[in-house]
């Protein structure tokens, strides 16, 4: 009992320490901008509402509209309680539903989308109206890049197979293999700038033949790196679950060697809500504490407080995850253990 008390003292501590370092950092860091124009004495109030929700609903309704003029939409997705697709569902888009976990006891966290096998989209945004409407949500889109595309479209062609499935064929078709990877990467020009990209997944079970899973394209980019490393994640928790406490260092040890071994700059971007764990802040004090008295060792961490909507919703959900280097981006679904 009385440990059980003191352990609640602690996660307190660790909470309130939680919502200074974030304030801190607010109070501190930020300088705001130059408000030339537009003075407290001559600004505004006579302000009109945009309905947050207005940008999902134009493009749901710009889905529905497809049919009609011969495209052809297909969604696979591991969600079978989404009003979204339904709705897609009745106007002919057609939706395989994926069964992760039978398949993985995991989620299916990917998202992107393939058009015309020639332009893409492939980012944190999924397919609900909070996303567009609420959260902090980062993709992109690239026109006229049908090598990547076609990569990409053999991924969705493998979710797209595993409609009702429950378990994880042993063959994977050819068609299935990867075009790119990490040895040998697209060589491609974005706006006429020289670059190599590829197409990563996880989990290993459902990698056919050549793609380069996650963890060895977020090894290969954190440890190229050089002189930065940025990281914005949900979480940042190297634990195999929530749960099931073991510790799971693998890319926690890579950003420890960034640091003490070859001097790298890192920065974190993490979200702190009310799913956070408490164990989130001793991590991340455990990495601070090894630059402590070491030159040129630094590490910062800054934490997004989402702010709780009247119907009990999340405003500012920090739902993107990427990897900036000065060399390289590693775009898409970090470990995540929350959404
Ligand atoms: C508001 O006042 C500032 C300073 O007097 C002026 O420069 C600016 O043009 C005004 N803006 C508007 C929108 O009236
Ligand atoms: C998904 O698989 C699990 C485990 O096999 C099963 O309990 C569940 O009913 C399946 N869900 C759907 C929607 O088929
Ligand atoms: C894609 O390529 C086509 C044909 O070369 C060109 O007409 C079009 O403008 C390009 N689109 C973008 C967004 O660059
Ligand atoms: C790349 O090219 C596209 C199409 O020409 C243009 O819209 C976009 O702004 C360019 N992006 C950058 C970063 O220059
Ligand atoms: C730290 O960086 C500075 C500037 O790059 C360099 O001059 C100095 O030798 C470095 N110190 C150590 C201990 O690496």
């Amino acid at each position: 009992m009385k440990s059980q008390q003191k352990c609640i003292v602690i996660f307190a501590l660790v909470c309130c320490f939680a919502v200074l370092v974030a304030l801190i950092f607010s109070a501190v860091d930020i300088w705001g901008e130059d408000e030339d124009g537009i003075t407290e004495d001559n600004c505004s109030r006579d302000c009109s509402f945009q309905p947050a929700a207005r940008q999902g609903r134009a493009l749901l309704s710009r889905l529905q509209g497809l049919k009609a003029k011969g495209i052809q939409l297909k969604i696979s997705s591991g969600m079978i309680d989404s009003t979204e697709l339904s709705t897609l569902a009745k106007h002919n888009a057609e939706v395989h539903y994926v069964n992760m976990t039978a398949l993985t006891k995991g989620h299916l966290l990917s998202s992107f989308w393939v058009v015309d096998r020639k332009h893409f989209y492939i980012g944190s945004a999924s397919m609900d109206w909070r996303s567009l409407a609420t959260r902090k949500e980062l993709g992109v889109l690239v026109y006229n890049c049908s090598c990547l595309a076609l990569d990409l479209h053999r991924v969705f062609s493998l979710y797209w197979g595993l409609q009702y499935k429950d378990f994880i064929p042993s063959f994977w078709s050819k068609r299935l293999f990867a075009l790119f990877n990490r040895d040998t990467p697209l060589q491609l020009t974005l706006n006429s700038t020289k670059a190599q990209a590829y197409v990563s997944t996880s989990p290993e079970v459902l990698i056919p033949k050549d793609r380069s899973n996650d963890l060895e394209a977020i090894s290969r980019v954190v440890q190229e790196a050089r002189h930065f490393i940025y990281i914005s994640i949900i979480d940042y928790l190297p634990l195999l679950s929530r749960n099931a406490n073991r510790y799971w260092s693998r890319i926690d040890g890579l950003i420890r060697e960034a640091l003490i071994l070859r001097k790298v700059r890192v920065r974190l971007l993490i979200s702190c809500w009310e799913k956070t764990h408490p164990l989130t802040f001793n991590f991340i004090w455990s990495l601070r504490s090894l630059c402590m008295d070491q030159a040129n060792c630094s590490l910062e961490a800054k934490f997004f407080n989402p702010r709780v909507q009247r119907d009990g919703s999340l405003q500012g959900i920090n739902h993107n995850r990427f990897i900036v280097t000065e060399r390289a981006i590693y775009l898409g679904e970090l470990i995540d253990y929350t959404l």
